[in-house]
């Protein structure tokens, strides 16, 4: 089933009522987490950093996001609305695994609901498949089955690329182009992306806490790219002139592993070029979501790319 109905401003302010947001020191746990705090909302955020400094302007309740602990997960959880879950992974790497990833969903899941937690809004993947070839399509598949079997309320958000203020993929092609005189792309450069902005995103998010009844739901942008177009698009928007070479997926991430060393980062890996060639995150549903991908870049021309952004430093190093 699929939200259609547009909300009342005022169904959407949660007064006392608790929050759970896993990753709010992250990019889109980020965003929901402040857009609940500006609704009032008391906001608990599970995470794997709890001794960061709060970064909102509002009270944040900070526990750790500790899967080996299913009693203490019930007791973050218990007194919960909502849950909003941004938890995954975006590659293998060091102790990181999607199968184990999976079961740490599983063990939320079930803490939530034994905490009596009324609604989670879970995000996911366009286009997730049980018999996918590629481990993170498959185990988003897997995680959506689980929460569909929980007993517990849920929104599926499903999200393509998110671009927006601390998103890695658009930026690190930015940050690509504006020093290389040559990017190459995988293969023929015509399967497609439909990107989605992060504060849409967010506010989907918090807009489908509102409801009862189960939804999934594709967060899509307003605009479809070929691969190409959105690198000749983000070329354009940061006026830099390099050229686009067409090269087997093999070499591109061959290419990619010489920047392995220097970059200190894992910048693509063999599964995520074969999601964006199979057509993956594009959606077949109307859009859900309307900001631009070309209006946010003209007000990010100075700053899209000056700076790299690590996936390791974000997501391993500190560990
Ligand atoms: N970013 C995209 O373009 C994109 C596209 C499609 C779907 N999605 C989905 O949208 C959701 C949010 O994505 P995001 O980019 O906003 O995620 P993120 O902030 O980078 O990470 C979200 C959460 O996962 C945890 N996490 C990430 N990598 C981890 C690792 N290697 N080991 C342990 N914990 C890790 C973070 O932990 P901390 O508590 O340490 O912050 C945080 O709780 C995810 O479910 C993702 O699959 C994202």
């Amino acid at each position: 089933m699929v939200e259609t109905e547009a909300m009342n401003e005022a169904e959407i302010q949660c007064g006392e009522k608790l929050s759970v947001v896993t990753g709010a020191f992250g990019y889109t746990g980020r965003h929901i987490a402040r857009k609940l705090l500006e609704r009032g909302c008391r906001v608990r955020t599970l995470t794997n950093r709890p001794g960061q400094a709060n970064p909102f302007a509002a009270p944040l309740e900070i526990s750790p996001l500790d899967f080996n602990n299913p009693a203490a997960l019930r007791t973050a959880l218990r007194g919960a609305d909502t849950l909003f879950n941004t938890y995954w992974i975006r590659f293998e790497h060091g102790g990181a695994h999607f199968e184990r990833t999976v079961e740490r969903l599983r063990v939320l899941l079930r803490a939530a609901r034994e905490a009596g937690v009324r609604r989670i809004v879970h995000l996911s993947i366009t286009n997730p498949s049980l018999d996918s070839l590629l481990p993170y399509f498959r185990g988003k598949a897997q995680v959506e089955q689980a929460l569909r079997e929980s007993e517990v309320s849920y929104s599926i958000l499903r999200p393509t690329v998110i671009f927006g203020d601390g998103g890695i993929l658009i930026n690190n092609i930015a940050w690509l182009l504006r020093r290389f005189p040559f990017f190459a792309v995988p293969g023929d450069g015509q399967y497609r992306l439909q990107p989605v902005f992060v504060e849409d995103l967010a506010d989907l998010a918090v807009e489908s806490a509102a409801h009862d009844q189960n939804a999934i739901v594709d967060a899509v942008g307003p605009d479809i790219f070929t691969f190409d177009e959105l690198v000749r698009t983000i070329a354009n928007a940061i006026h830099v002139r390099s050229r686009i070479l067409h090269a087997p997926p093999a070499a591109v991430l061959a290419l990619s592993k010489l920047l392995r060393l220097p970059l200190g980062d894992v910048l693509l890996t063999r599964e995520e070029i074969g999601g964006l060639m199979k057509g993956l995150l594009v959606s077949s549903a109307p859009p859900t979501c309307h900001t631009r991908l070309t209006n946010w870049l003209a007000l990010h021309a100075d700053s899209a790319g000056r700076h790299y952004l690590s996936e390791l430093d974000l997501h391993y190093r500190r560990r």
